[in-house]
Formats: structure tokens, C-alpha cells, sequence
């Protein structure tokens, strides 16, 4: 296990692999758990849940919490979130900068914001709350988008970077998300990652998508395409070794194929490591060469 800063590597428990991961013990430092699977009483999910647990630390990602609603808080879904979070005593709790539906209605949907500053002051005030109920720091990440609205008057990564300073919350960076959304609208992906605080960001997910050539559809069903690991890359060199995760939300292969995928991201945080250092030992050496031409009569 690493520092809590960097959990290290991990992959979303998926009800096909509960066996698998029971039997086989593959080398993973945490599963993220998707939190609506575990909230009801009983039943062979909870079951699996307590016993993969005693193997492998968790995180908790969930989709109602609906944080951009002008809907009340659901206290209900929260008191469930933190009983949840004592049984598993997770790394952290996360959900999504987003909002699910209104007037009771949900959507099912992880719609996007109008990032206004409206909006933000909306959003900043419940993400207190949250973090008050649940007396912990939460998470919030990124969403994929497929539409804008006109009344936006902030750029979407200003907006995510203020939500998290101002309510004093963490960012879960979903890459994919950046590449899709950043194709969808025509950004550039890489002003982006440069405008997310470094000290807030406490995960990555990484995931595959479906590019319509005039679109791109967010379906975590495929694996990280190249450009995707090319941002990696770029949020490694930015926010240095962050716990990343690989997302697979259907057609799931089996966990080998997700352990090797993953491997590729330990790969690629090992290399970048190691280039640091390299640049560190030239560094060094560069300096000792100036001291010892500066203490040349
Ligand atoms: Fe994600």
C-alpha cells in the first residue's frame, strides 16, 4: 500500500469477477465499488462485498447524490452512503460534478452543469453540507458531455477547480472524460488539466469510449485508446502519481484483460518516475559542475 495521497492501483468490482477476485487474489491495491449495488440490506451483493473486503481496501463512487440539483439534499441516500462508509471504512467517497434530475424526477442521466457562478455558490453550499453530514472530504469528478448551455459564463475546468478550493472538497479526474467532452465541445484537453489544482486531486479514472467520428459516446465498454493514455502521460507529468483506475461499466471482459490494462498505467507512472529522477540526477550534476567551475581560481 502507498501513502493515502496515492493509493496506488485499483479497478472497479464488478458482480462478474466477484468469484474470480475471491479465488485468485490478483495484485491490485483497491476496488472502487459502485455505492447504490451495496445500500440495501442483506443479499448476496453485501455478502460478497464483506468478504472481498477483507482482502482488498475500498472506495466508494456513487451517482445520486445529484450535487447540482435544485432539489433538497437526499438525506435519506446519505444516511444509507455513510452507514455504508462504516461498514467498508473506505479510502474516500466519491460521486459526480453533476446533477441526476429535479422535482423528485430522476433521470438517470449524469447531466452536465451550466457553470455559472449561480451555480457554484449552489453547488459550493451543499457540497459543505455533504462533507459536514459525512464529517469526511468528498470527492467529486468530472463529467463526460454531449451538450452546453448557452448561460454558462465559466469555463468547465475553472469551474471544477473552484468547486473543490471553495468548498474544500477533492477531485476525482476522470481522463476519458476530459478527451470525450474535450472532442465534443472543442477544447483543448490539455488547458484543461493544467487548470485543476494539483493538491486537490486525489484520483484518476481512465476508460474507453465510442467515437462517432462527429461525436463521441461515453460507454466504458471498450479500452483506453491511445490518445487517452497520452493524457495520462500529461496529468502524470502535471499532478505526479495519482491512484488511477480503469472504469468498465459493460461488455466486461474478463479481470485479466482489466489486470493487464491497468498494468499499462502502473507502466507508465514507473517510467515517468524514473524520468523525474533521471531529471533530478542531471540536475544535480549540472549544479555540481557549475559549483566546481565556480570554485575554480
Ligand atoms: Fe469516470
Amino acid at each position: 500500500m502507498q501513502s493515502t495521497t496515492h493509493a496506488g492501483f485499483g479497478l472497479g468490482l464488478r458482480r462478474q469477477h466477484y468469484e474470480t477476485v475471491l479465488s485468485e487474489n490478483p495484485e491490485l491495491d483497491w476496488f472502487e465499488i459502485l455505492t447504490e449495488n451495496y445500500l440495501v440490506d442483506g443479499g448476496k451483493p453485501l455478502h460478497y462485498l464483506d468478504r472481498i473486503r477483507a482482502s482488498y481496501p475500498m472506495v466508494m463512487h456513487g451517482v445520486s447524490l445529484s450535487i447540482g440539483s435544485t432539489d433538497p439534499l437526499n438525506m435519506d441516500y446519505l444516511r444509507q452512503v455513510k452507514q455504508l462508509a462504516q461498514r467498508i471504512e473506505p479510502h474516500w467517497i466519491s460521486d459526480h460534478l453533476c446533477w441526476t434530475g429535479v422535482d423528485g424526477f430522476n433521470m438517470h442521466d449524469l447531466l452536465p452543469i451550466p457553470y455559472t457562478e449561480a451555480a457554484l455558490r449552489h453547488i459550493v453550499e451543499r457540497v459543505q453540507r455533504v462533507q459536514d453530514y459525512l464529517g469526511r472530504q468528498i470527492l467529486l469528478e468530472n463529467v463526460s458531455s454531449y451538450f452546453e448551455y448557452s448561460q454558462s459564463e465559466i469555463p468547465e475546468w475553472e469551474f471544477v477547480a473552484a468547486v473543490a478550493q471553495q468548498s474544500d472538497s477533492l477531485i476525482l479526474l476522470d481522463i476519458n472524460n476530459i478527451y470525450v467532452s474535450a472532442f465534443n465541445h472543442g477544447f483543448d484537453p490539455h488547458t484543461y488539466l493544467r487548470a485543476i489544482p494539483v493538491d486537490r486531486v486525489r484520483q484518476f479514472h481512465l476508460a474507453g469510449h465510442l467515437n462517432l467520428g462527429t461525436h463521441i459516446i461515453d460507454t466504458h465498454d471498450h479500452p483506453v485508446i491511445g490518445p487517452v493514455w497520452d493524457l495520462y502521460r500529461e496529468a502524470l507529468r502535471h499532478f505526479g502519481p495519482v491512484a488511477t483506475m480503469i472504469e468498465r461499466d459493460d461488455q466486461i471482459p474478463p479481470l485479466d484483460e482489466l489486470l493487464l490494462e491497468l498494468q499499462t498505467a502502473r507502466e507508465l507512472e514507473r517510467s515517468y518516475l524514473q524520468s523525474t529522477q533521471q531529471g533530478a540526477r542531471q540536475h544535480t550534476g549540472q549544479n555540481m559542475a557549475l559549483a566546481q567551475q565556480a570554485m575554480r581560481p
